[in-house]
């Protein structure tokens, strides 16, 4: 496979999904699985909450330089003379304003939190790094057919999905779990919070396999083009980290939710027992897979998708066709040249 893709844009690009997936999980933990009154779990949450808006400001500095030094193609100390043409003349820089407005949102509502951090507040904060994500859509493949596109919110419904799954579960492997074990809840409020988790996953991956197919569909074009590209592979290897997960949500939802029902019904008031700290391994791994995944997904938005590359003439054989590229895909509308 011929992969021209520079490792640190791949990391960049893997950080910021990571800093959108431990906000929005965070966030729709406290709103969606967390108890709805106050709770043992409010303040482990309200500062994982405020990780995530730490590591999304980093993240997102960390891409305005990156995607300048990958646009200009210069080295580090020159690509920051270059930030105020990238962000006065191209679309990316353009969109990119968004978030450090969005971001200077979020803290006050985060800082509104402490003292009250209810699911209301929980859900305010998730439509503003709804917004955030949205500008990864709008500077990302979607957008090489102009913004507002069908191919633009199907990309930000699945970029919001994998939020919820990665980032609810990420949330109570991180902060949620050993807040349980720390509090010993009764055994029925602990089996409470993994039923509204499991119902939670189960819906977020439904709308992430119906617009990672939708996606896919537009992207790969062809069926030998999964195996004939290099952007295929890859994605191959992307699907496979997520049969892993999907195996190990469904062991959690048939195998070891079961077993927590039957160890509530026999002792409601009991401190977490054996199941639940095999859930919480089993967690543990979903989310260890669930990164292999995610940094796949990395490396696939760095790659030419063939839905871009040059139509060969007709029995032609392209070399194109097997390699990926640093720059972007070719965007029409989006990034005029940066003078260097
Ligand atoms: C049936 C399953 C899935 C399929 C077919 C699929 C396919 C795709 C495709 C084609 C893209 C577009 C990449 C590009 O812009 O070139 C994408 C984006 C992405 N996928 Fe998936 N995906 C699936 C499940 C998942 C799962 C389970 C995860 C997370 C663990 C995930 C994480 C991502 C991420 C982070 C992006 C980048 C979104 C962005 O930043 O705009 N995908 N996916």
């Amino acid at each position: 496979m011929n992969m021209h893709i520079h490792p640190l844009y791949v990391a960049i690009s893997a950080c910021d999904i990571v800093a959108l997936c431990l906000a929005l999980g965070a966030l729709s933990c406290r709103a969606w699985v967390a108890p709805a009154g106050p709770s043992y779990l409010d303040r482990p949450l309200w500062w994982l909450t405020g990780t995530g808006i730490l590591a999304l400001a980093t993240s997102s500095a960390a891409l305005l330089i990156g995607r300048t030094m990958e646009m200009s193609g210069s080295p580090f100390t020159q690509s920051l003379t270059l930030l105020p043409a990238v962000l006065q003349h191209t679309r990316f820089g353009q969109i990119w304003l968004v978030r450090p407005a969005v971001l200077l949102a979020l803290a006050l509502f985060w800082w509104r939190g402490s003292h009250k951090h209810t699911p209301a507040n929980a859900i305010v904060m998730l439509v503003l790094v709804a917004v955030i994500a949205f500008t990864r859509s709008a500077t990302g493949h979607p957008a090489d057919m102009g913004q507002f596109t069908p191919a633009e919110w199907v990309d930000w419904i699945h970029l919001l999905a994998i939020g919820v799954w990665v980032g609810s579960l990420l949330s109570m492997v991180l902060v949620a779990f050993p807040a349980i074990f720390a509090a010993r809840p009764g055994m029925d409020s602990t089996l409470a919070i993994a039923e509204r988790l499991s119902r939670l996953a189960g819906r977020a991956l439904l709308a992430i396999l119906v617009t990672g197919v939708v996606s896919a569909r537009h992207y790969v074009v062809t069926l030998h083009n999964l195996t004939d590209t290099a952007y295929g592979r890859v994605l191959l290897v992307k699907l496979a980290f997520v049969a892993g997960a999907i195996a190990l949500g469904a062991l959690n939802r048939y195998g070891i939710l079961p077993q927590l029902r039957r160890a509530a019904t026999a002792a409601a008031t009991a401190a977490p027992v054996a199941p639940v700290r095999l859930l919480a391994r089993a967690i543990r791994l979903e989310v260890l897979v669930l990164l292999g995944a995610v940094i796949t997904a990395a490396v696939l938005l760095h790659a030419m998708p063939p839905s871009d590359m040059p139509q060969p003439a007709a029995g032609a054989h392209t070399s194109a066709a097997m390699t990926t590229h640093v720059v972007p895909a070719p965007r029409p509308v989006r990034t005029p040249t940066i003078p260097v």
